[in-house]
């Protein structure tokens, strides 16, 4: 079984990819290939609208993003986390959001188990408009969203690495990983994975 991680912030060893690697920690000892994503190291540019994909059904910006467009293929299951940005996502990883355009018709993601992380600075709120973008991106793409103990993870810290000081926070992330990891086992009983849960499109689209 494969899970991906990708950390929108863009400082090294930020908060949230702190985050997102405790929430990694349950795959990795049950034996699940891991694969994580950092927009520190990353380049992946915006989406420019130029609209090629809707022809071709790939994106013609060579980038970093490529390597995700893979992953998408690749994973059963998706962690995100974002630094909060004026309260909502970064601009990194909104990149990575909108980049997902070129390959909406194939929905890569379709029936697979994801999650979010949000971490700020402040507590005005901006976490859960993060997590809301995060949730809402995934439900776009058919992924079916799973909560920590509450909700995604929220939590707010300041310099990178201050959120190894917040034992509850850590569990917090560690608890989103092991619901995400149950409930995709279950669903592997369930689907075998080998053909995902296609939903019905016409019903909602006519
Ligand atoms: C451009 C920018 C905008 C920010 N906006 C907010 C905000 O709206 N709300 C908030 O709580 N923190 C805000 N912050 C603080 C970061 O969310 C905070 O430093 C967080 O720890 C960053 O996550 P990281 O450690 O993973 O990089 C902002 C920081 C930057 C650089």
């Amino acid at each position: 079984m494969n899970v991906m991680g990708i950390s929108g912030t863009p400082r090294t060893n930020g908060n949230s990819e702190i985050l997102l690697r405790y929430a990694l920690k349950p795959f990795e000892n049950n034996g699940w290939n891991v694969k994580i994503f950092l927009l520190s190291e990353l380049t992946i540019k915006p989406c420019n609208a130029c609209e090629s994909c809707r022809e071709t059904g790939t994106c013609i910006i060579n980038d970093d993003m490529q390597r995700i467009y893979d992953a998408f293929q690749w994973c059963n299951a998706i962690i995100i986390s974002s630094p909060v940005y004026f309260l909502n996502v970064s601009a990194q990883l909104h990149s990575i959001l909108d980049r997902h355009y070129a390959v909406d018709a194939e929905k890569p993601l379709e029936g697979k188990v994801g999650g979010a992380i949000a971490v700020g600075g402040g507590t005005t709120g901006g976490q859960t408009i993060t997590l809301n973008t995060i949730y809402t991106w995934m439900l776009s793409c058919g992924i079916i969203c799973v909560p920590g103990e509450l909700f995604g993870v929220k939590a707010v810290a300041g310099k990178p690495g201050d959120i190894l000081n917040q034992e509850n926070q850590l569990k917090q992330a560690e608890i989103l990983g092991s619901n995400i990891l149950k409930v995709t086992t279950e669903l592997k009983e369930i689907t075998g994975f080998n053909n995902y849960p296609k939903y019905n499109q016409e019903v909602c689209v006519k």
